[in-house]
């Protein structure tokens, strides 16, 4: 039995890993300590996620005082539902209305880039693609049958999910295109043919910013989530730092007065 148990254990990732399907991760190089970055990922949520989501734990006054960003002008330009500023993020769309319109309801995002991890939402908020068989349109790679229509086509435009058959050195992909999966092709006996199936996201430019520009957005609104995760992360490392300072210098005295006790004896 127990052995079972320790067997299915290391099992367990690999299920999971052959469960979410194979497409890469774009690792999300977040900074905490960019205020700009954050201020702008507030910004964004406020202006593209907050008629759907919630991030209920968090207040706009705390938000503000964390981010840098004037009480004044938070309560003015970026909180829409009317509420005071020290009010927590609610958004004004009833649960109910999102599960009728949307096959479900947008659930709040206060924990999200702690419960699916920061690349996860930095990569599936840059991989919406069209669908027509999908009721909005589009599909998304990392989460496939997506309530959740392409909110960001205004700034990204809409992308295409194409493939392409070529040889390892020559791969010719258009401006802005993103590599989501390659696979060795082979042949009816299962042996490589040493080509390679790229599978590629291909954006049709017509968003008000360029792919990188897009990239450089997500990247500050995965901040801003990242941070509401836990608005005490950067205090609780420099706390951790002045903990070890206190420690080694405790640890000098210690030594000391250990030498002081035994120098008669020896
Ligand atoms: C028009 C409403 C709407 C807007 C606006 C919207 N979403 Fe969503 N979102 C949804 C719905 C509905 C779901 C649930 C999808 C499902 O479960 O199929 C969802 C799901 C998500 C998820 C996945 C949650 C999970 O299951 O882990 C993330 C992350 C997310 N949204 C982020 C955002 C961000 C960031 C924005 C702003 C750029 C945004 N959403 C804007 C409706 C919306």
């Amino acid at each position: 039995m127990k052995k079972l148990f320790i067997a299915l254990l290391t099992l367990l990732p690999m299920a999971a890993f052959a469960a979410g399907n194979a497409v890469h991760l774009d690792e999300a190089n977040y900074d905490l300590r960019d205020k700009a970055s954050l201020q702008n990922g507030a910004k964004i949520f406020m202006n593209y996620c907050s008629t759907c989501h919630s991030t209920q734990y968090q207040r706009y006054s705390r938000v503000a005082d964390d981010l840098g960003i004037d009480r004044d002008v938070m309560s003015e330009n970026l909180v829409f539902t009317g509420v005071k500023v020290g009010s927590l993020m609610l958004t004004a769309m009833p649960a109910e209305s999102g599960a009728k319109w949307f096959g479900a309801t947008p659930p709040d995002l206060t924990l999200e880039a702690r419960l699916r991890g920061a690349d996860w939402v930095y990569t599936y908020l840059r991989s919406f693609y069209i669908d027509e068989t999908r009721p909005f349109g589009v599909n998304n790679l990392v989460f496939p049958s997506v309530g959740m229509p392409h909110v960001l086509e205004e700034l990204q435009g809409t992308a295409r999910l194409l493939e392409i058959k070529h040889n390892e050195e020559e791969l010719d992909l258009p401006e802005g295109a993103r590599i989501v999966k390659e696979t060795a092709v082979v042949d009816a006996n299962g042996v490589a043919t040493g080509e390679i199936l790229t599978s590629y996201l291909s954006p049709d430019g017509n968003g008000e910013l360029s792919a990188e520009e897009f990239d450089e957005a997500m990247l500050d609104l995965v901040n801003f989530l990242v941070y509401s995760a836990e608005p005490n992360q950067l205090e609780r490392q420099e706390m951790g730092f002045w903990v070890i300072g206190f420690l080694l210098i405790l640890l000098v005295f210690t030594w000391f007065l250990n030498r002081e006790y035994w120098r008669d004896i020896h």
